[in-house]
């Protein structure tokens, strides 16, 4: 062999090595959960302009809206396909009293927001407000009761204000005065939030009494579906709460369990938003996939008390969380968001389709102008963030059937430390179409995928991207469109395999036909 040809066959061979590397299996024989639409859904507290400014901007003039809901906001999200909208809170949930902010504006009772702030919260935007705007964005309602400050008899009429179907009470009177003759039939409700931290820093065995003791006395009414009850799960790796909510609760009373996790670099350095190094954006990643161990854990517990899996795991606040942006208030926890937040978005969603067999919802925190934001708005200003095209260009996976898939991936190496680079899943939609999201977290490297696609017959692909020169980059208010999502070249198909060149730092939605 002479010399140059051993040289091509090195090459050929490098690059087959390569190719090899990262291999990802589809099995559609295997496949039968369903990716719960709702692991698309939203958080909105009462925190910095995420409701005020944000969703609401009540009489002003100047910002076209309705009943004092952007429009602008309200496309948007439309375009999303929100599912689910959880509120008021968060920490706020503990603090609020739904009473206070009913009937006319000018009578509502303006209190303190001493979770985010101090600022007057002037209670303009209230039970009547949220659950018309789900309405009109076509989003189930999540309410999250107070178990922290206010009473089981707040959260009983609670219940009763929005879902008693005829006038039996003074509660539906109420109703009926204040503007709405037929109940909203709010399915969803949480009962407390985080409460082993700011919801009253219970321990495990407290807080199940109390859950046993709401749970019980929040009952539904005959024309609804029944109440989905939500139980406050953790949001550390303390298994030990799952365990005893999960072993102590009835199971007739308990249909979720909640938890939370944030990607945060460290709770006391948690770094610019879109000034990072290599080094953090790393650490970031890796509490991205924390996700990944945070699950398997939290359902193999309750796999011990649920084998049936008939009680959901509902991520209902996760997202990445970094110093507020510099001028901005501390406690309105605002920050832009760039390519990273749209790894965060992508490894997240993956992760929890590949778990839709327990994880049954997840809600984003929060929807506009706090923390990993869908939606950044300024005065009559609005912009887009990468997390928004993340999660319209993988909404393609909204119930539709999970395909199981085996990622065999290479490593995203930074010094002595390493994480799996690329991450994967599918799913079959109810028109035969297979959606193939992938995202590559390494910073530099571009991986070369094979896919192998099983029993699965396709003749085309085609795909979007999104990526950036720089993962530092955002969307700001004088740059509006500087990432957004693009057609993908880079797939193609040869017989029952596929092909995919995905760049650094990307997130790429496969579809075949
Ligand atoms: O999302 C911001 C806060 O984070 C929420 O209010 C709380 O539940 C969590 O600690």
């Amino acid at each position: 062999m002479t010399k140059k040809i051993s040289f091509l066959l090195a090459i050929l061979l490098s690059g087959h090595l390569l190719l090899a590397q990262n291999k990802v299996v589809l099995d559609l024989s295997k496949a039968k959960d369903t990716i719960n639409k709702n692991i698309y859904g939203h958080f909105a507290e009462h925190l910095g302009n995420c409701i005020y400014g944000g969703f609401y901007v009540g009489e002003n003039k100047s910002i076209p809206n309705r009943n004092g809901i952007r429009l602008d906001v309200l496309e948007a999200l439309k375009k999303l396909k929100v599912p689910v909208l959880r509120w008021p809170g968060g920490c706020f949930a503990d603090t609020y009293h739904w009473k206070d902010a009913i009937g006319p504006k000018s009578k509502r009772k303006p209190i303190e927001n001493f979770t985010w702030g101090g600022v007057r919260e002037n209670n303009a935007f209230g039970t009547h407000e949220f659950l018309d705007m789900c309405e009109w964005l076509g989003a189930e309602p999540y309410l999250a009761v107070n178990m922290g400050g206010g009473t089981v008899q707040e959260a009983v009429d609670w219940v009763q204000y929005v879902n008693h179907p005829n006038g039996s009470s003074y509660l539906t009177d109420l109703r009926q005065q204040n503007g709405r003759s037929k109940p909203w039939n709010v399915k969803y409700w949480g009962v407390g939030n985080e409460s082993w931290d700011c919801g009253g820093h219970m321990t495990a065995d407290y807080y199940v009494n109390e859950f046993r003791k709401y749970a019980t006395m929040m009952t539904s009414y005959s024309n609804t579906e029944g109440l989905f009850r939500i139980a406050v799960g953790p949001g550390t790796e303390d298994y030990n709460w799952t365990e005893t909510v999960m072993s102590k609760t009835p199971a007739k009373r308990i249909d979720g369990l909640s938890v939370h996790h944030y990607s945060v670099i460290n709770w006391s350095a948690k770094g610019s938003a879109t000034d990072f190094s290599e080094e953090q954006y790393f650490k970031t990643m890796s509490e991205a996939w924390r996700m990944e161990r945070f699950l398997t854990k939290n359902s193999e517990v309750m796999d011990k008390y649920d084998p049936m899996k008939k009680v959901a795991l509902i991520v209902d606040e996760w997202g990445g969380w970094y110093n507020v942006e510099p001028g901005s208030n501390p406690a309105f926890l605002y920050q832009q968001n760039t390519m990273r937040d749209a790894m965060i978005a992508g490894l997240s969603l993956n992760i929890f389709h590949n778990h839709c067999d327990r994880v049954r919802m997840a809600n984003l925190a929060q929807t506009i102008n706090v923390l990993q934001a869908v939606i950044l708005t300024s005065k009559e200003k609005m912009i887009l963030t990468p997390t928004y095209h993340v999660m319209e260009m993988y909404n393609v996976h909204q119930d539709a059937l999970m395909i199981p898939v085996t990622v065999t991936s290479s490593d995203y190496v930074l010094g002595d430390k390493k994480l799996t680079a690329v991450s994967a899943s599918a799913s079959k939609d109810k028109n035969g179409l297979v959606h193939i999201s992938l995202v590559n977290i390494d910073a530099t490297k571009e991986q070369a995928i094979n896919i192998s696609l099983g029993d699965i017959k396709a003749t085309a692909v085609t795909g979007r991207l999104l990526h950036s020169q720089k993962m530092q980059d955002y969307n700001s208010f004088t740059e509006t469109g500087k990432i957004k999502p693009v057609s993908f070249q880079g797939a193609s198909l040869s017989g029952g395999e596929l092909r995919v060149q995905l760049p650094a730092c990307s997130v790429v939605v496969l579809e075949l036909k």
